[in-house]
């Protein structure tokens, strides 16, 4: 068996109960991939190399690929806390560092007679409130920043950029705080099309390993769905892996915006799995998941079609009636 602690980052590090608590425990799902064991060498082999020091990952690929939880594995392996930051477009510089916001000291407060408290202004008291980034940036935490690519304030990228510094520094209202040494960023994002933005070159230049994550092989897969849902049929998982297969290519092909992935197969095989219709399910869980526009249903009921699958949906639904059936 895998030393558990083979890729810990700083083993004699007290963390308190609070941060131990933000360490992610793998579930019993869990599947170990490629991806994950590259990065946690990777990381562990430059981790006292200086300059060389690997400490800024991009995940980016497909929806669903396991970006994510690959980010949360990693958290597992290197015994650091796990946060996560989403981003979104009208992000300000508050949101990065953290706002200054009125408090009321309640001492003072209580001092005071009722008519005097609706003064309120003299009661009232500034105080910092660092953001999760600071917090993890300060504390040394491995954090999560999803989708960067949506940041429309320079500033804001500004400030992420000079966050992402091996030596770097972010400059709050009240001090100056470095980054500590166990600090990890992991960038996740979709890749880009049409209409989105990419990653920004600045930032994308700032990250010393790169995992491009796509939907995952057919074996892994079915490998993740008998994990997730405990269903075993091999035969059912093969079809419906070939169908999301050939699904998501054909909305990609023609530019149909919805993701058939990882998500809609697990629910999928689950629906399936309970005893429901794997054709009409595949409606409720795939394909309006997709899109509900008539024509490019159409356009993805006929590449299913050509591809034999709509005919080996048809033989399935035929054997697991006849299972049923010999069940009862
Ligand atoms: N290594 C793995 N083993 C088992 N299941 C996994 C693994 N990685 C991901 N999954 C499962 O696949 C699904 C999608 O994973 P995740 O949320 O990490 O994808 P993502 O790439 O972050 O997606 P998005 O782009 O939408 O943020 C989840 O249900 C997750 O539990
Ligand atoms: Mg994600």
């Amino acid at each position: 068996m895998k030393n558990q602690e083979e890729f810990k980052l700083s083993p004699t590090r007290q963390l308190t109960d609070i941060e131990k608590g933000l360490i992610w425990k793998k579930p019993l799902s869990h599947k170990v991939s490629d991806e994950e064991l590259r990065i946690c060498k990777e990381i562990k082999r430059n981790w006292h190399r200086g300059e060389m020091k690997i400490a800024n990952i991009l995940l980016e690929g497909d929806a669903g690929s396991g970006k994510t939880q690959l980010a949360k594995a990693l958290s597992a392996e290197f015994g650091l806390p796990y946060v996560k930051v989403t981003c979104f477009a009208d992000m300000d510089k508050s949101d990065v560092i953290g706002a200054i916001l009125p408090v009321i000291s309640s001492d003072r407060l209580e001092n005071m007679e009722p008519a005097e408290q609706n003064t309120k202004d003299e009661v009232v008291e500034y105080r910092f409130y660092p953001s999760e980034i600071v917090r993890a940036y300060q504390n040394g935490y491995l954090l999560e920043i999803q989708e960067p690519t949506v940041i429309r304030d320079a500033a804001v990228l500004m400030a992420l950029n000079s966050a992402l510094e091996l030596d770097g520094s972010i400059n709050l209202p009240t001090e100056i705080i470095r980054r500590h040494p166990d600090f990890i960023a992991v960038i996740t994002t979709n890749r880009s099309y049409a209409g989105t933005r990419p990653l920004n070159e600045a930032l994308r230049d700032r990250v010393q390993h790169t995992e491009k994550m796509d939907l995952p092989t057919k074996e892994i897969m079915i490998e993740r769905a008998m994990s997730k849902t405990g269903y075993r049929d091999e035969k059912v998982l093969d079809i419906l892996a070939d169908i999301i297969i050939i699904l998501d290519k054909t909305a990609r092909a023609n530019a149909i915006k919805g993701v058939a992935g990882m998500r809609s197969y697990f629910y999928w095989a689950d629906a399936v799995a309970e005893g429901a219709s794997a054709k009409e399910s595949l409606y409720h869980k795939v394909i309006y998941k997709i899109t509900t526009d008539s024509e490019e249903i159409k356009l993805l009921e006929e590449s299913l079609k050509n591809n034999g699958l709509l005919a080996s949906l048809d033989q399935i639904e035929i054997e697991l009636k006849k299972k049923e059936f010999l069940m009862k």
